[in-house]
């Protein structure tokens, strides 16, 4: 083996808004009832952000503890990565809104879109940065406000999402190039454009001059993401040589419990290896990876040197994963 550089997790944070929404709540607005929420879905609650309240100002409040846990100031980052399917505006990018409120003022930054898979594709772009040279540090975000394109009157929709922000920051080190080594190991992404009427938002700056609705196919949906997830991280693994028993936690987009078990099951992966937040957050699509991580960093179930595999898969079709040394 020799020395290679590897993408090192050196911070991790996360943010959520102030107001919970149960399950009883929504009930008071649209036909629906908390069981057959918890049942079709294990979600028992999510966070909305106040009136006001930005995807950027999400993604802010979830950098700041990711920063100040890698003992990093703003100006020490390369890139700001933001994984958003819910910008600010059109443009200007909000990780270019997110430099600026961090106070950085070199480098770069620009969002990535695709959807609940964003932040695997980012830390993917990142540590190609990284890898290539062209980056000794960056700042990974998944930020969302979903509760902005949702259509409240739509129970097969509204009832699934909640709104979040998490990030990690990246930093260049030196690794053996064996599976030992501390950081990203493998990335795989995928697309399948054909996918596209299974969900999307109904509207857009070039189709409709609207930002449009959040529409679904909700059964076409679960049962693509069990088979592409199941494929998906069987790659990683395979491609590292490695089994699902030789990882120590399943880092999962949280999209439906039925999915995180329903592929668990597939690999074989024990329940117990199984990050799930979704019962308190719902799916906060590219926000849902780095909530989770943080979680579990936070209250000591992710320790250094763990071995991890985060997965996800979104609107487009899109689906990647990462298999990671923490
Ligand atoms: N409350 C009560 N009843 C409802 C609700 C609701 N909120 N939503 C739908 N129903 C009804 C339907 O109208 C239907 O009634 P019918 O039988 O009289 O027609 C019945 O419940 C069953 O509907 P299905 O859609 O078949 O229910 P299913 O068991 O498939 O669960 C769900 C729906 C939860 C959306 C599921 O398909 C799912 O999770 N799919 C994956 C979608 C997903 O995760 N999307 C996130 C974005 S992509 C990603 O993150 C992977």
């Amino acid at each position: 083996m020799s020395p290679v550089r590897r993408s090192r997790f050196v911070g991790c944070g996360a943010y959520l808004p102030a107001r919970v929404v149960t399950n009883a709540e929504l009930a008071e607005r649209v036909d629906t009832s908390n069981e057959w929420i918890v049942e079709r879905t294990g979600i028992l609650e999510r966070h909305i952000a106040a009136d006001g309240e930005k995807t950027s100002d999400l993604a802010i409040a979830a950098a700041r503890p990711a920063l100040a846990a890698a003992g990093l100031g703003a100006n020490d980052l390369d890139l700001i990565i933001v994984a958003t399917a819910t910008p600010d505006e059109t443009f200007p990018a909000t990780a270019t809104v997110v430099q600026a409120g961090l106070g950085m003022t070199r480098g770069a930054a620009f969002d990535v879109q695709a959807v609940c898979s964003g932040f695997i594709y980012g830390l993917t772009v990142a540590d190609n940065f990284i890898r290539a040279g062209s980056a000794e540090t960056v700042l990974v975000i998944g930020a969302e406000t979903f509760s902005r394109i949702l259509d409240w009157q739509d129970r097969t929709t509204c009832v699934l999402f909640g709104d979040g922000a998490g990030a990690v920051v990246l930093k260049a080190s030196e690794g053996q190039g064996g599976l030992d080594d501390r950081g990203i190991l493998r990335t795989c992404l995928h697309s399948d454009g054909r996918q596209h009427d299974a969900l999307y938002v109904d509207g857009g700056p070039s189709s409709t001059q609207t930002t449009g609705h959040l529409r679904m196919n909700g059964r076409e949906v679960f049962r693509h993401a069990v088979v592409n997830l199941g494929d998906v991280i069987k790659e990683a693994l395979e491609g590292a040589g490695i089994t699902a028993a030789d990882v120590d936690w399943i880092v999962p987009h949280q999209a439906n419990q039925r999915i995180l078990e329903g592929t668990a099951r597939r690999l074989g992966i024990a329940p117990g290896k199984v990050i799930s937040t979704i019962a308190r957050h719902a799916n906060t699509s590219a926000a849902s990876v780095p909530l989770a991580l943080a979680e579990a960093v936070g209250d000591g179930r992710i320790k250094p040197g763990q071995l991890l595999l985060m997965e996800a898969m979104g609107g487009g079709f899109t689906w990647g994963s990462c298999l990671a040394r923490w």
